[in-house]
């Protein structure tokens, strides 16, 4: 894992860049609604994939950094938990994940400490948010405290692609901290009394690639890229891996 330092988890300058993540004015917030909703798609086939090889099915589900509730959503959709709850440092997000139907509860929290005794939970998901806190090994043995496996995905970007500097830009605006790799998410896991029971990864559809992209030319890019990377990964995964940042799941569950 590479990172920068280490703000305060609820350093008010975290929670504005979150909050300014979900307040884009009416026209974007609608597309930037419609990305989340299409990226929890593939979060949520990884969660339920990874789920099947946990000894009994999971019943209650909470999702830590939540967001506006995209992935509960689509949890839901795959039947996954009979109760969802999510936690959230960012209000806003709390709001919007709040008014969705299949999320039973949603709760503000600082960051740190999950208000809730030990093993409330069956499954904890940690979508794409170690790499945006300051101390993830801290939330890691928190959230493995409150939940009895966890299933942790991150972008794995401790490749070449992504160790460009436009790619750090962005990694900065998205507030990123960390590039993880996956040993350095096992090491994690080991660190919070955890081994990864099964993992998977993707190099994303065209459909991801191709979100943003606003012209022929762009749409005919997104779609070369994906292929490229899809074949690369299909023969060559661990090239694959080291090349390009590929979207890396895995269920924890407590070192026997
Ligand atoms: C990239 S979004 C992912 C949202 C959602 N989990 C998903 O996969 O769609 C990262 C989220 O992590 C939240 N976050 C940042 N630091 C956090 C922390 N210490 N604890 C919990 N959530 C945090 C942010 O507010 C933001 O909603």
């Amino acid at each position: 894992m590479t990172g920068g330092q280490a703000p305060d988890p609820a350093s008010a300058e975290l929670r504005d860049l979150y909050e300014e993540q979900y307040s884009a004015p009416p026209g974007e917030a609608e597309r930037n609604g419609a990305w989340r909703a299409l990226c929890a798609q593939g979060k949520a086939d990884h969660v339920a994939e990874l789920v099947r090889s946990l000894p009994s099915v999971p019943s209650t589900v909470v999702e830590i950094g939540c967001g506006d509730g995209s992935l509960l959503t689509a949890l839901a959709e795959r039947a996954v938990g009979e109760v969802r709850h999510g936690f959230e440092i960012s209000e806003r997000a709390v709001a919007f994940a709040a008014s969705r139907p299949h999320v039973d509860r949603v709760e503000f929290f600082d960051g740190v400490d999950l208000p809730v005794p030990d093993k409330t939970y069956d499954l904890g998901v940690l979508s794409h948010v170690i790499e945006h806190v300051p101390e993830p090994a801290l939330l890691l043995r928190e959230a493995a405290r409150a939940c009895r496996a966890l299933v942790v995905e991150v972008p794995l970007e401790d490749n070449r692609s992504a160790s460009r500097p436009a790619a750090a830009r962005g990694r900065e605006e998205l507030g990123h901290l960390h590039r993880f790799s996956r040993e350095a998410v096992g090491a994690l896991a080991r660190s919070a009394g955890l081994e990864v029971r099964a993992e998977v990864a993707d190099p994303l559809p065209r459909e991801i690639h191709g979100f943003w992209a606003d012209s022929m030319a762009a749409r005919a890019r997104a779609s070369a890229k994906a292929a490229v990377r899809r074949a690369l990964f299909t023969v060559a995964p661990r090239v694959a891996e080291r090349t390009f940042t590929l979207h890396y799941a895995a269920l924890l569950t407590p070192k026997p």
